[in-house]
């Protein structure tokens, strides 16, 4: 930990630093399908901050973490989030809190974040830990007492996706959860596919088409959840669609367009998460003995542990740095972006009205001069800081961001990453297959390429 966290310099018209005129077009071609190399790259060869294009395509990219900090806390109004580029509106919908601005954002937002209070969070915990066990009793009849070579990633992504629906919408939706699954995936592979696919246009029997069609099938289906829960309320107090629906001033289209928003934000990002956390945890020697003493001493026996609550999770201490440092290393979201409204003054940089603003919690993850040995995996390097030392790393890991715009479910991923970590090191042996860091795949979400391939093995 070599840097302080000090004050921005003052803003010049300097030019940031950015790559010849000629490499442009190829650097930017990757940047928009598989940014993680590109960021490598011009990192080291440029520095964490630097731009990239012209005219509607200029773009600055922020990955030192006291700059990623500055950027973060400045006032939203300087910054556009329902921009041409972000293309996730079209599968969320124009009305979904993460392409809102302005008085329209607060208002959407407001409910939503609400219906993520701790108290409601902490609700959930039990919840989550029964799925996980369900998961791993299927798995484990599955195995019927041998070991086998398989994939944990759609088997981890079927449980996160039950997980959200039922904790956000209570068991009514829940039973949905596979048909939203199915509802969800072709808008997710059409977001991860070439911009040139995504260009808008009305032409039937397309790709785009077809998204548009799933989005009618969900919305018909969130429909009718908002009918039932109008005639029938649940009364349940966790059921985050019902209190959308009596307590807040939102549309129904409104309504919709959040709960498309929160399983789409919610889903694939904790799931790559969890695919990432499997890939790396078997490949330390030990790591995952330590974590399954932690949860045997924490959880205790399968199906006759203490009830767990938030006290459980906070003495699943390594399963959470182990997922802390996962996340340092691989954020869901690589870059996020957001478009200057206004002039903006970062890091002694003058940035125009119209600049594309991609802050990198990948670049600020792997940052030299705030992480000792940035590249190595090591959920022991969060122990004994001193208090100079935490403030650096508090502020150089960011995958959920921070500020005003911040990750909605921040607590709610790392709650469910730490309990499905502790319960698969407690009841499952897991060999790797190869022993190489796998290369990142995905332009929204990053996920390791091959998913979680895996020796596995129930636990005696
Ligand atoms: C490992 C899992 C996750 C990661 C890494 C992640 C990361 C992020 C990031 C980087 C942002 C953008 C912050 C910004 O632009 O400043 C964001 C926004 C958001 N996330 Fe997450 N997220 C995760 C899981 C979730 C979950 C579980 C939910 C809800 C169920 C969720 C809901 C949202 C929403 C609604 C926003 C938009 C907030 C706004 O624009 O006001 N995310 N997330």
């Amino acid at each position: 930990m070599a840097t302080t966290t000090g004050e921005p310099p003052p803003a010049t018209d300097r030019p940031l630093p950015s790559p010849s005129r000629r490499r442009q077009p190829a650097l930017l071609r990757q940047m928009l399908v598989q940014p993680q190399p590109v960021l490598d790259e011009l990192a080291a060869e440029l520095g964490p901050v630097f731009a990239l294009g012209a005219g509607p395509l200029r773009m600055v990219v922020l990955g030192e973490p006291s700059v990623v900090h500055q950027l973060l806390a400045m006032p939203t109004s300087a910054f556009r989030w329902g921009h041409p580029f972000n293309v996730i509106g079209f599968v969320t919908g124009p009305t979904s809190v993460i392409v809102s601005d302005g008085a329209d954002w607060k208002r959407r937002r407001s409910p939503v974040q609400a219906a993520f209070s701790r108290r409601r969070l902490n609700r959930w915990i039990p919840t989550i830990l029964q799925q996980t066990d369900d998961a791993i009793d299927a798995l484990v009849a599955d195995l019927d007492g041998g070991t086998r070579e398989m994939d944990l990633y759609p088997i981890g992504r079927r449980l996160v996706l039950g997980i959200v629906v039922r904790t956000l919408f209570g068991s009514r939706m829940g039973e949905r959860a596979d048909e939203i699954g199915d509802l969800m995936q072709r808008p997710q592979d059409y977001l991860e596919s070439p911009g040139i696919r995504q260009i808008p246009h009305p032409f039937p029997h397309t790709a785009r088409a077809r998204v548009k069609a799933d989005r009618v099938a969900f919305d018909r289906l969130i429909d009718e959840q908002i009918a039932l829960r109008r005639r029938d309320p649940s009364g349940d107090p966790l059921d985050v669609l019902e209190a959308l629906v009596a307590e807040s001033d939102l549309t129904d289209a409104e309504i919709r367009d959040q709960v498309v928003t929160l399983i789409g934000a919610g889903y694939d990002t904790t799931a790559a998460s969890l695919a990432w956390i499997l890939r790396r945890i078997p490949l330390v020697p030990g790591l995952l003995d330590r974590l399954r003493a932690e949860a045997d001493a924490v959880l205790g026996p399968i199906g006759d542990g203490p009830a767990p609550d938030e006290g459980t999770l906070a003495r699943l201490d390594l399963a959470e740095r182990s997922m802390r440092e996962t996340l340092r290393l691989h954020p869901a979201g690589s870059i996020s972006p957001r478009q200057a409204a206004e002039d903006v003054d970062v890091a002694g940089y003058h940035i125009r009205k119209g600049t594309m603003i991609l802050w990198s919690p990948y670049l600020a993850g792997r940052d030299p001069s705030a992480w000792d040995d940035p590249l190595a995996f090591d959920p022991d390097r969060f122990v004994d800081l001193t208090a100079e030392q935490a403030a650096i790393a508090d502020q150089a890991w960011v995958p959920f961001g921070r500020g005003p715009r911040a990750c909605i479910g921040f607590a709610l991923a790392q709650i469910e990453l730490t309990l499905i970590l502790s319960r698969i090191a407690q009841r499952l042996d897991l060999t790797p297959v190869s022993t190489e860091v796998p290369e990142p795949r995905g332009m929204v979400v990053n996920r390791p390429t091959g998913g979680a391939p895996l020796g596995v093995a129930a636990r005696p």
